[in-house]
């Protein structure tokens, strides 16, 4: 390992973070922050061959980006999306080794996939890997974290102007508790708003989590996991605009897909998973009529072939070695023909 990091200048406290990448019969190393969660599994289900084209929407640290674009080679393009800026500096470190050709668009994945669906792009494949990088994370004073004391921020993209101070601070108490509910599924979501609303003005992630305990009757507080993890998570889905994200950038990568393209997503939690089940489920689906009708009136035809029956998670030793992995989902499917147009079932 030492031999292959000096090779690619990798300073030797970095060898840990390396990463071999099989590149035809070579192996090249390239540093990481961002351990890719399930990359094996996704690049099997993408299967990428050479000369095709990628849509990673989530490029963060490149760790999956890198896995399939070792596969795409010289006449193949790997196009990133990442909405967060300090993703762009990575990728020009990606880009400046990358086998195939790449190009990277600095915005929402929903915003970046119609801008690409408008340029005539037909991927093979668009992948996703949904949520927060470690990168992200580990930025203390980014805010996403209830481990360290930071401002309230919270925003992916540091352009954007709305942060978690403002959702705290200037939302309406009810509104706050619907966010709570809907996306943390936080049972105590009223309390936990009350208390929000009674200490503004909130600068602190340490005010944040004072204030979801004082919410919350003290029995749950020892439960299993960090008292404020469901908060936590519910203000920054809603900062970020992260399911509407990706309710509007479903149909936007698959209508792109040609038949036989691919689309792969990795979820962390059920919110998420449950819209990509949902809509790979709908689009797998063939003949629509009540069971009581001897023959099919709807002609309805699938569009898609699950190339997973049931989500496929982490194996124990990824789990061990990548805690984040935890809680992963990966589904994916491939198109098996073009939508039906208004009047062409039946
Ligand atoms: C879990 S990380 C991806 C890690 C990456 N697959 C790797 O192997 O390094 C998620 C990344 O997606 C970005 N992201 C999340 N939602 C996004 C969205 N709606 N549009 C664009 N980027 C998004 C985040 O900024 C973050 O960098």
């Amino acid at each position: 390992m030492r031999a292959h990091a000096e090779r690619a200048q990798i300073s030797p406290g970095q060898e840990s973070r390396a990463r071999a990448v099989s590149h035809s019969a070579t192996l090249i190393y390239m540093p990481t922050d961002h351990e890719p969660v399930l990359a094996d599994e996704l690049t099997d289900l993408l299967a990428p061959a050479p000369g095709q084209i990628a849509v990673d929407c989530t490029f963060g640290g490149g760790g999956h980006a890198r896995r399939v674009a070792n596969a795409l080679g010289p006449k193949g393009t790997l196009i990133a999306i990442d909405r967060d800026p300090g993703a762009e500096a990575r990728f020009e470190r990606f880009a400046a080794e990358a086998p195939c050709r790449t190009r990277f668009l600095g915005t929402d994945f929903a915003e970046g996939l119609r801008t690409l669906r408008g340029e005539g792009v037909r991927p093979e494949m668009v992948f996703m890997d949904l949520g927060m990088s470690s990168m992200q994370v580990d930025a203390r004073e980014r805010g996403f974290s209830y481990s360290y004391d930071a401002p309230l921020d919270m925003r992916m993209d540091t352009r954007q102007e709305f942060s978690a101070a403002d959702m705290v601070n200037e939302w309406l108490e009810s509104r706050i508790a619907q966010a709570l509910r809907r996306f943390g599924e936080e049972r105590y979501a009223g309390g936990i708003a009350r208390e929000i609303v009674r200490r503004r003005p909130l600068r602190t992630t340490a005010e944040l989590v004072d204030a979801v305990k004082a919410g919350m009757p003290a029995s749950a507080r020892f439960g299993a996991g960090h008292p404020a993890k469901r908060t936590f998570q519910a203000i920054r889905i809603a900062v970020n605009g992260e399911l509407d994200s990706l309710d509007d950038a479903l149909p936007t990568a698959w209508s792109m897909l040609p038949v036989g393209g691919r689309l792969a997503a990795i979820s962390f939690h059920s919110l998420e998973d449950r819209r990509v089940k949902q809509f790979l489920a709908a689009r797998a689906q063939g003949c629509v009529c009540p069971p009581e009708l001897p023959v099919c009136a709807c002609g309805r035809e699938p569009e898609a072939e699950l190339l997973t029956r049931r989500a496929i998670a982490p194996e124990a030793a990824e789990q061990a070695s990548n805690p984040r992995s935890r809680s992963a989902h990966l589904r994916a499917a491939v198109k098996i023909a073009e939508a039906q147009t208004a009047g062409s079932a039946a």
